[in-house]
């Protein structure tokens, strides 16, 4: 039998086209093949893919704060792809959405395209999770010296990630999913950035608890965030 493995990164280009390059590398088959999928997103059809996505990401993308299920709103485009290929096939292992986005589901590439263009339109939630300890405290300072050491360099000093480069936004995420993930990451359940892998090995469970409160307390601008309703 033969077993295909899809890597994929994508783009958005000026224009408004979402790119997937997608590799193929088949057991019996000693070469790569390259392929490069272009789509043009359709926001409208990618919000009626998003009703099943709501069911648990909820209707505005912010997830909940208990971590459960993560904030979507905000993320880079490139990184939610990614993060949809991965839980799609099994890279990254997610029994409760996996049923939801396999091709029977929520349709080919274009519909995830649509659904990830969708998203993106989404402002971030006001109030995102945050970590129990103040900006005096010794553990933000801590976690705050963990992040500029070893986290900065790859997810930037806001934590605001890199579209290109397909590193996810942290900044507005729940203190309580990026916790968890970063758990995963260390226990080998979540296979990540071999780089970013070791570092997150080298933290102990403290350290980790640090510096995503750190994180989590970061301001995200606020022309990214919804607006709070005012009184008229
Ligand atoms: C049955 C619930 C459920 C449904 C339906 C669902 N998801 Fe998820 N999704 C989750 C959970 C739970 C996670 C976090 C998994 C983990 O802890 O690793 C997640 C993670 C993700 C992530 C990774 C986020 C990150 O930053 O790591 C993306 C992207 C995502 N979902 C997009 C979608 C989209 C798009 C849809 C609809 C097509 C969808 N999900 C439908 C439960 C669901
Ligand atoms: C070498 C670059 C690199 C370094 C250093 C790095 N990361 Fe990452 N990080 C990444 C990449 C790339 C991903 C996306 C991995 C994937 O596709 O699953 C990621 C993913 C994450 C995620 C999961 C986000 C999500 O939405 O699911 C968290 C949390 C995270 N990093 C935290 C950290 C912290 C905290 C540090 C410092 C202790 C750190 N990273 C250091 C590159 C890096």
């Amino acid at each position: 039998m033969i077993s295909t493995v899809i890597r994929a990164s994508i783009s958005i280009l000026a224009g408004g086209l979402l790119l997937v390059s997608a590799v193929y590398a088949e057991h019996q088959v000693p070469e790569t093949i390259s392929v490069t999928l272009q789509f043009k997103p359709d926001v409208i059809n990618g919000q009626r893919v998003y009703a099943v996505c709501a069911s648990c990401h909820l209707p505005d993308g912010w997830g909940n704060n208990d971590g459960v299920y993560p904030q979507l709103a905000g993320q880079h485009a490139t990184v939610l792809m990614k993060q949809l290929l991965d839980i799609r096939e099994g890279r990254r292992d997610n029994p409760s959405m996996f049923p939801f986005v396999q091709e029977r589901t929520v349709g080919g590439y274009q519909n995830l395209a649509d659904v990830v263009a969708y998203i993106s339109t989404l402002p971030m939630s006001p109030n995102h999770g945050k970590g129990k300890w103040a900006k005096s405290s010794r553990e933000y300072k801590q976690g705050e010296r963990v992040f500029k050491d070893t986290c900065l360099a790859c997810h930037g000093d806001q934590s605001q990630g890199n579209s290109d480069a397909g590193i996810p936004r942290l900044q507005g995420q729940h203190y309580a999913y990026l916790v968890q993930q970063a758990r995963a990451i260390k226990n080998h359940q979540r296979k990540a950035d071999p780089e970013m892998a070791s570092v997150i090995s080298n933290l102990d469970f403290d350290e980790i608890d640090q510096v995503m409160n750190y994180i989590s307390r970061i301001r995200v601008p606020r022309s990214d965030l919804e607006p709070k309703e005012v009184a008229l």
